[in-house]
């Protein structure tokens, strides 16, 4: 079955990111010219995916007034003559009906957000995509899963190394064996003591489920943090179903954290369109 639906949870507060992110959502802080939540959604789209159902919160109105017409700027940007402008907002709508928004009413944890887009997504396959995570890659992450999960079918979730000092701020798997990128898991924990972890490939925030995992997140009691974690809900499923662990191409950026957000925001610049050229100039002066 095609993956037609995306869950983006993005409610989190962005405490990692304060003060910048104290009355904007951290979602919209922007990666050299666009907000970090484009590049999620883009990604989304050259998987083929066709409904985003964003699970937000409290002071998120600028996500969706985001995806949305903005009439007065476009009446404005007209009178001007500006038709690139438009044009590159008009290419970033998404289309009507292709957005759902639904609230978690208290921070209970990202399995819980998930549960929260039960309804919305009803009974087939879908995807989720965190948000903080933004992942530079020539085929997007998530279309390199499809490619796979079109292979084997069942849960297919992304997986990258990471150095063994960081495993415990991670899911992480146990890998049973492998065939090229694809990984037969054991088990997967959420956020390990170090000397715990299984290995050090950690769940780096993409996933293709099945929606089985809704009824396990119903009674799923907190885990690490006192949280309700999607990855205890996952290790469950995966006793019961296909679970492959997917070891994508390309480079993730957790723009959650200050080091993550200025990464991903120097990797993008080095390879823009616009401003490559400058930004490569600047970080060489600076070397
Ligand atoms: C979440 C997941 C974790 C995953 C991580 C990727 O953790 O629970 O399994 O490895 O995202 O960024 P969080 O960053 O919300 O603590």
């Amino acid at each position: 079955m095609t993956i037609r639906k995306a869950v983006l949870p993005v409610a989190g507060l962005g405490t990692r990111v304060l003060p910048a992110t104290k009355a904007i959502p951290k979602e919209m802080l922007p990666v050299v010219d666009r907000p970090a939540i484009q590049y999620v959604v883009d990604e989304a789209l050259e998987a083929g995916v066709e409904h985003i159902v964003f699970v937000t919160g409290r002071n998120k109105g600028a996500i969706e007034d985001y995806f949305d017409r903005a009439y007065e700027l476009e009446a404005t940007l007209q009178q001007k003559r500006k038709a690139g402008v438009l044009e590159d907002l008009e290419a970033r709508l998404l289309k009507p009906g292709a957005a759902s928004f639904v609230r978690q009413q208290a921070p209970l944890g990202l399995g819980h957000a998930i549960w929260c887009a039960r309804d919305i997504v009803g009974n087939e396959p879908f995807a989720i995509l965190l948000p903080d995570v933004i992942v530079k890659a020539e085929k997007s992450c998530l279309a390199q899963m499809v490619e796979a999960y079109d292979q084997v079918g069942g849960n297919v979730i992304a997986v990258d190394q990471v150095p063994e000092d960081r495993v415990s701020s991670y899911g992480v798997i146990a890998p049973k064996s492998r065939n090229d990128r694809l990984i037969e898991m054991s088990g997967m924990v959420e956020k390990p003591p170090r000397d715990e972890a299984p290995s050090n490939l950690k769940i780096t925030g993409r996933y293709i489920l099945q929606p089985e995992i809704f009824g396990l997140l119903e009674d799923q009691g907190a885990g690490a943090g006192g949280e309700i974690q999607l990855t205890d809900a996952m290790a469950r499923l995966m006793e019961a179903q296909a679970f492959h662990a997917y070891e994508f191409e390309g480079k993730d950026y957790d723009c959650g954290s200050k080091e993550g957000y200025f990464e991903a925001v120097l990797a993008h610049a080095l390879d823009h369109a616009e401003i490559g050229a400058v930004a490569r100039e600047l970080v060489n002066a600076a070397k």
